[in-house]
């Protein structure tokens, strides 16, 4: 993203072309930027080359997720409909790991007829269903075990998954008893301990503490792993300050690690992907004075990103025209949904902005779309995506006919 002569660009395109030609809301993806992060991911962790699962979750769309699958990624994915995804984009079956506390037997009977490289139980109970089911298709499955590692990711509470009081995982005395179920089992293969902490972290002390437990467990078992799958949560910098996460430091952990565990590596890494690849953009419908603050009430809505509303989650909200003229009130961006959650952004010293102005909010590719909803019977937005200067349609514009 550049201003070239105080105009928004974004991969070259100027912004507020795109904006009056397709109209807003609209999410903007950079072809260039996927492909920058993922060449990124590779180059930190290429001295043992981990397969790269991308968490389907925070990007389901097919035409990305085909693009991504170009970069010989597999998928990382959490419910039948994404593994149907997966496949139908594209991504080689023995590249998917199926994780998620609660796979029903429909979902496990289609990944097992799918043959995919693992499903990653949670529980004893996931264990025997998924059991029950491969003895009844005449068929040894390949599993792994999800270590709960009591780990604090020093990230937001909602979206930290490594604590013993969250629902993920189990814990390493659980752990250690259902290795040595699996060990005994006819139709169970264990090759993979998976574990995953938590979401946009940002400090590599978290993975540190997690490999440490994830080492003393290995141990423990007495077990030679194939997989550890370390999941993904690597932190963008949404707060556009450098404060992403040192992959050069969580990449020399792993390779610490290594030279006692010779496992092969995955990653579930949804974020540091997806996450910058992509603006939202916004046309102002009214602004509304205040006492003591304007709000500026948007085209776009908790609807269409929902990481505000749900995590006070931040992201930046940038003008496609620059100017030094500042407001004479604070800014408070929002929505026109009926919730008082449906809210942005509240900004001091903002510039001065007027009715029918575009805004891009930024850093929007993961968990943008992927968590948007109908809600207010609004349609879902159309998405973009820029490549070799060329704009491809991703996905139309939901009309309002298919909601009514
Ligand atoms: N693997 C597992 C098992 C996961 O649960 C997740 C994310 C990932 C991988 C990918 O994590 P990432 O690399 O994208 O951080 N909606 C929230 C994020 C929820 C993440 C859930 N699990 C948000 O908007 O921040």
């Amino acid at each position: 993203m550049l201003y070239i002569k105080n105009k928004l660009t974004f991969d070259k395109k100027n912004v507020e072309s795109l904006a009056k030609k397709y109209g807003t809301p609209l999410y903007c993806y950079s072809f260039n930027k996927l492909k920058s992060n993922i060449l990124e991911l590779k180059k930190y962790f290429r001295s043992f080359s981990p397969l790269i699962c991308f968490a389907v979750k925070s990007n389901t769309n097919t035409k990305i997720l085909n693009e991504i699958k170009k970069f010989n990624l597999g998928a990382d994915v959490v419910s039948l409909g994404e593994l149907m995804k997966a496949l139908k984009a594209g991504i080689n079956e023995k590249k998917i790991v199926f994780s998620g506390v609660g796979k029903t037997s429909t979902e496990l009977n289609y990944a097992i007829k799918k043959n995919i490289l693992l499903i990653n139980a949670e529980s004893k109970s996931e264990i025997l269903e998924i059991e029950k089911i491969a003895k009844k298709k005449k068929k040894i499955v390949d599993i792994g075990i999800r270590l709960n590692p009591n780990t604090d990711a020093q990230t937001l509470s909602q979206i930290s998954t490594g604590k013993k009081e969250n629902k993920f995982g189990v814990g390493e005395k659980v752990f250690l008893q259902l290795v040595e179920y699996i060990k005994r089992s006819q139709n169970l293969n264990l090759k993979c301990l998976s574990v995953h902490i938590g979401s946009q972290i940002l400090n590599h002390k978290p993975y540190q503490n997690m490999l440490k437990v994830v080492d003393r467990t290995i141990r423990k078992s007495k077990y030679k792993f194939e997989y550890i799958d370390l999941g993904g949560g690597m932190g963008i910098d949404y707060e556009h300050d450098n404060s992403k996460l040192n992959l050069k430091k969580y990449s020399q952990d792993i390779k610490k690690f290594l030279k006692i565990h010779k496992s092969k590596i995955i990653f579930e890494p949804g974020r540091s992907i997806i996450g910058n690849s992509a603006i939202l953009l916004t046309k102002i419908v009214y602004i509304k004075e205040g006492d003591k603050k304007d709000f500026v009430i948007l085209d776009v809505a908790m609807n269409d990103l929902m990481r505000p509303a749900l995590y006070g989650a931040k992201h930046k909200i940038i003008p496609l025209k620059k100017s030094n003229q500042k407001s004479k009130k604070m800014y408070e961006f929002v929505g026109p949904i009926c919730e008082s959650t449906d809210t942005f952004s509240t900004i001091k010293k903002y510039q001065k902005l007027k009715e029918k102005d575009f805004l891009a909010i930024c850093d929007v590719g993961a968990y943008g779309v992927s968590l948007a909803s109908n809600y207010n019977v609004r349609p879902k937005p159309l998405e973009i995506l820029i490549k070799n200067s060329k704009v491809q349609i991703l996905k139309k514009r939901q009309k309002i006919s298919e909601l009514i």
